[in-house]
C-alpha cells in the first residue's frame, strides 16, 4: 500500500470521496430572485465537481440569517429545487457535495431582515464595521440578544434546512460555527455575555451549538453531517480569551458525535498569522480533521502524509481553478483570482476561468 497522499480516495461518514482535495465555502453573492440558486451557479458547481468534496457556499436557513445581497439560502421551495439542479449536475460528474449551514446573528442589517428588524446574536454586542446592504455598505447596529424561549426554534430551523438539504440531494451538510456568524457568537466570551444556560462558562457558551449538533446528526446523520470552526478567527470583529482551551474543549464535545469531520479555519483570516496549536484541536476531536486556510499543494501534501490533517480544502484556488485537482496531478500553473470579481455581478470571475 502506498502512503497516504492527497489523491487517495478517503470515506468521509457514509460518502465516498475520490480524492482529499475539498473546494471549501465561499460567498459568491450571485443566487437569483427569492435567495434561490440559479443556473449560473449550477454551471460553476459543476465545472468544480472534480474535486474530492465540494462545500456549497454558506446558506442561510432562514429569512432572519440573512447578512449579504445575494446569498442562496435553503428554507424555501424554491432554493430546494434551485438546488437540486446543482446537486444533480455535481453528482453527473461524480462529485459529490455538502451544503453549508448558515444563520449570520449580528452580521446583518435590519434592511436585510424580515420586517426590517434588529439583527439577532447571543448579547446586545455591537460588531466594529459595516454589513454589506442592496444600498451598499452601512454601519452595523447594536443585535438584540435572544430570548431563550427563541433558541429551540434556531435550533428547528437548523433541523428543516438540514432535511431541505438532503431533499435537495445533497450527500450532507456543514454546520457553520465558524467566522464570527451566529454560533460562533454564542462560542466565543468577547460576544456572548448572557447570565443564562447559554452563556457565563464555556459549557453554557457550548450549549446551542450542542443542542444544534445533537439535532441536526439526530435528524440526517452524524455520517452527513460535518462542522466547521475558526479558533482564532478574528473576522467580524470576534474574539476569545482562551482560544485554546475553548476550542479544544468545543472540539471534545464534537467527538461525542460521530460526526464525517471537522472543518478547521487555521489562522486569522485578517493578519494571516495562526499561532495556536490545531494538533490539539484535531486529537481532541478525533475523527477525520480538513485543514483550511492558505495551504498550496506543496503543504497540503505534507500536512495529509504528516498525519496533520485528514483532508485540505481550498478557497481562492478553487475559485480560479475550476480543475484544481487535475493541475495538482499535473503539477501544473494556476490561474490568479481576480479579487475583483469575488463578490457579486456575473459569469466574469466566476464560472469563465478556464480549464487546462
Ligand atoms: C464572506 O462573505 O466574506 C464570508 C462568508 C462566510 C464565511 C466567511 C466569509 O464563513
Amino acid at each position: 500500500m502506498t502512503s497516504k497522499n492527497l489523491f487517495n480516495e478517503i470515506k468521509v461518514g457514509s460518502t465516498l470521496l475520490a480524492n482529499r482535495i475539498v473546494m471549501a465555502p465561499l460567498t459568491r453573492n450571485r443566487a437569483g430572485d427569492g435567495n434561490v440558486p440559479t443556473t449560473l451557479n449550477t454551471e460553476y458547481y459543476k465545472q468544480r465537481a472534480t474535486a474530492g468534496l465540494i462545500i456549497t457556499e454558506a446558506s442561510q436557513i432562514s429569512p432572519q440569517g440573512v447578512g449579504y445581497p445575494g446569498t442562496p439560502g435553503i428554507h424555501s421551495e424554491g432554493q430546494i429545487k434551485g438546488w437540486k439542479d446543482v446537486t444533480d449536475a455535481v453528482h453527473k460528474k461524480g462529485g459529490k457535495i455538502f451544503l453549508q449551514l448558515w444563520h449570520v446573528g449580528r452580521i446583518s442589517h435590519p434592511s436585510l431582515q424580515p420586517k426590517g428588524g434588529s439583527p439577532v446574536s447571543a448579547s446586545a454586542i455591537k460588531p466594529d464595521g459595516e454589513c454589506m446592504t442592496y444600498e451598499g455598505p452601512k454601519p452595523f447596529e447594536t443585535p438584540r440578544a435572544l430570548e431563550i424561549g427563541e433558541i429551540a426554534g434556531i435550533v428547528k430551523q437548523y433541523v428543516q434546512a438540514a432535511e431541505n438539504s438532503i431533499e435537495a440531494g445533497f450527500d450532507g451538510v456543514e454546520i457553520h460555527a465558524a467566522n464570527g456568524y451566529l454560533l460562533d457568537q454564542f462560542l466565543r466570551d468577547g460576544t456572548n455575555v448572557r447570565e443564562d444556560q447559554y452563556g457565563g462558562s464555556l459549557e453554557n457558551r457550548m450549549r446551542f451549538l450542542t443542542e444544534v449538533a445533537e439535532a441536526v446528526t439526530g435528524a440526517v446523520g452524524a455520517a452527513k453531517t460535518g462542522i466547521r470552526l475558526s479558533p482564532e478567527n478574528t473576522f467580524n470583529d470576534i474574539k476569545d480569551s482562551k482560544p485554546q482551551v475553548t476550542f479544544n474543549t468545543v472540539a471534545k464535545m464534537l467527538s461525542s458525535f460521530n460526526l464525517a469531520y471537522l472543518h478547521v479555519v487555521e489562522g486569522d483570516f485578517m493578519t494571516g498569522e495562526s499561532t495556536l496549536d490545531y494538533r490539539q484541536f484535531k486529537e481532541y476531536f478525533g475523527g477525520l480533521y480538513m485543514g483550511n486556510a492558505g495551504y498550496d499543494l506543496e503543504r497540503a501534501g505534507k500536512s495529509i502524509e504528516g498525519g496533520g490533517a485528514d483532508l485540505i480544502s481550498f478557497g481562492s484556488l478553487y475559485i480560479a481553478n475550476p480543475d484544481l485537482v487535475e493541475r495538482f496531478k499535473q503539477n501544473a500553473p494556476l490561474n490568479e483570482p481576480d479579487q475583483e470579481t469575488f463578490y457579486g455581478g456575473d459569469a466574469k470571475g466566476y464560472t469563465d476561468y478556464p480549464s487546462l
